[in-house]
């Protein structure tokens, strides 16, 4: 058993362990935790993955830094030299002769260079008789000096004192080129792009896997699924809005190009072999047969309308009225609100119905920051078919927050279990009204 350390960036820390435990299960990479994650700017795990689908993992990750190989793990900087001297790595044949450098980092306190040089004599026993080479050595070693979280109670002497071999960094500035500045064809409510990888990764997308958002808008979801390989489509209600004649979402642009469009956007990133279509649809209606086997889909992943920026519409009347043949080419329905209740209720159901087993759901409810009335437990009970997998937490505002749920099916649909759902969604729902207040 190896033993890791996967360190963080600290950006959307909440979102840290659904995205590290989805993509391990992506990649079947068996781990342990060494210790329970919290909010800790890393993870400490052992696996026998080996490097090659930890590497994997780091291309995946747009939360974690760079992955090290963790020699020692101490908690007392006494202590500290002690544990390294009995570490078994350091007398490994590979690095007796390699060119080395060791870096030293405090996470929650500056250490001056002083500092810095102080702590590597400390450790100067260490058995490396190659070259020190600071810019690219074979290997880079590590200490870092934990001293807790909180910028305004800086400690003394560090918590936990981890010393690591450098293994991998990730990918995450490569998600800068899909920037919604760049972007060709945005809407007002477009996904920001870190947010809409870390929902591909959290709903376990890979190549060659089919995904659907069925609140689609101007498809920043389907972006980042068919650039984790997925063949993409989406539904909306908001015709005017997938046709790209909606008012310029960029301030300083009067009008939109003729060529706005979904499929604009992902010919933008080389993705156009990914994409199905997009379809203007009502997603309480939906229109895939529910006789036969089912459309089956990988993963859905959506962010549905939360009625604040977008309007939230369904097909419908308050009045009863028959629409005569000869008008019902051409005919535009009629919308009245489509409430938050049933949007969620029929999104389960829906993914109840059309996800494979091991398939993810992965959306965001809007949520007041006012916890009373918090109770997220509640969903677990969701659909019969379905698991709650991660649910993490994303503050907008001091009284808004948004909470992204993941739910995975884990066994078959039959037309039974909607029944029981309903009674579920009822309770399920009450807790999300109660947050709209
Ligand atoms: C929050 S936005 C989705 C934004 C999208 N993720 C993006 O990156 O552009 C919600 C979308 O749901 C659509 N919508 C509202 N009611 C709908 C319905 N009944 N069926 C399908 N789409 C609906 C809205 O038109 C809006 O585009």
């Amino acid at each position: 058993m190896t033993a890791y350390m996967l360190w963080f960036a600290n950006h959307l820390n909440a979102f840290r362990v659904a995205e590290f435990e989805s993509l391990a299960s992506l990649l079947a990479i068996d781990f342990q935790y060494i210790e329970e994650p919290s909010d800790k700017p890393f993870i400490l795990f052992t696996s026998e993955a080996g490097d090659e689908k930890l590497r994997q993992l780091m291309s995946r990750t747009v939360l974690a830094r760079s992955l090290y190989e963790l020699w020692t793990n101490s908690s007392d900087l006494d202590q500290f030299p002690e544990d390294v001297r009995n570490s078994p790595h350091i007398h490994l044949p590979q690095y007796k002769w390699s060119s080395f450098r060791i870096q030293v980092e405090g996470y929650n306190k500056k250490l001056s260079i002083a500092a810095k040089v102080e702590k590597i004599e400390n450790i100067a026993f260490l058995p490396f008789e190659g070259k020190i080479d600071l810019r690219d050595p074979n290997y880079s070693f590590h200490l870092f000096e934990y001293y807790g979280n909180n910028p305004n109670e800086i400690l003394e002497t560090p918590q936990q004192i981890l010393f690591s071999r450098h293994l991998f960094d990730s990918n995450r500035k490569n998600v800068s080129k899909f920037s919604l500045k760049q972007r060709k064809f945005i809407a007002n409510t477009s996904m920001d792009p870190m947010l809409a990888l870390l929902m591909a990764n959290i709903a376990k997308i890979s190549s060659g896997d089919m995904v659907v958002d069925p609140f689609v808008g101007s498809g920043s979801l389907l972006v980042s699924a068919a650039y984790c390989g997925a063949y993409v489509m989406g539904t909306d209600i908001d015709y005017k809005l997938i046709h790209g004649l909606t008012k310029p979402s960029r301030a300083s642009v009067k009008e939109r190009d003729a060529d706005e469009s979904i499929l604009s956007n992902l010919k933008q990133y080389n993705l156009q072999n990914r994409y199905l279509d997009v379809i203007i649809a009502d997603s309480s209606q939906p229109f895939w047969r529910t006789t036969g086997p089912a459309l089956q889909l990988d993963a859905i992943i959506t962010d549905p309308p939360y009625g604040k920026r977008e309007s939230r519409e369904r097909v419908g009347s308050e009045r009863q009225y028959t629409i005569p043949d000869e008008l019902i080419d051409g005919h535009i329905p009629s919308k009245v609100e489509y409430s938050i209740c049933d949007i969620f209720g029929d999104l389960l159901a829906f993914s109840a119905r059309h996800l494979k087993i091991g398939g993810r759901l992965v959306f965001w409810v809007p949520f007041s920051a006012d916890k009373t009335d918090t109770n997220f437990d509640i969903s677990r009970e969701c659909h019969p078919c379905l698991r709650v997998i991660s649910i993490s937490e994303q503050q907008l505002s001091t009284y808004m927050s948004r909470i992204l749920i993941s739910v995975e099916k884990f066994i078959e649909y039959t037309e039974m279990m909607d029944k029981s759902c309903d009674n579920n969604n009822k309770t399920h729902n009450k807790s999300i009204n109660n947050s709209e207040k």
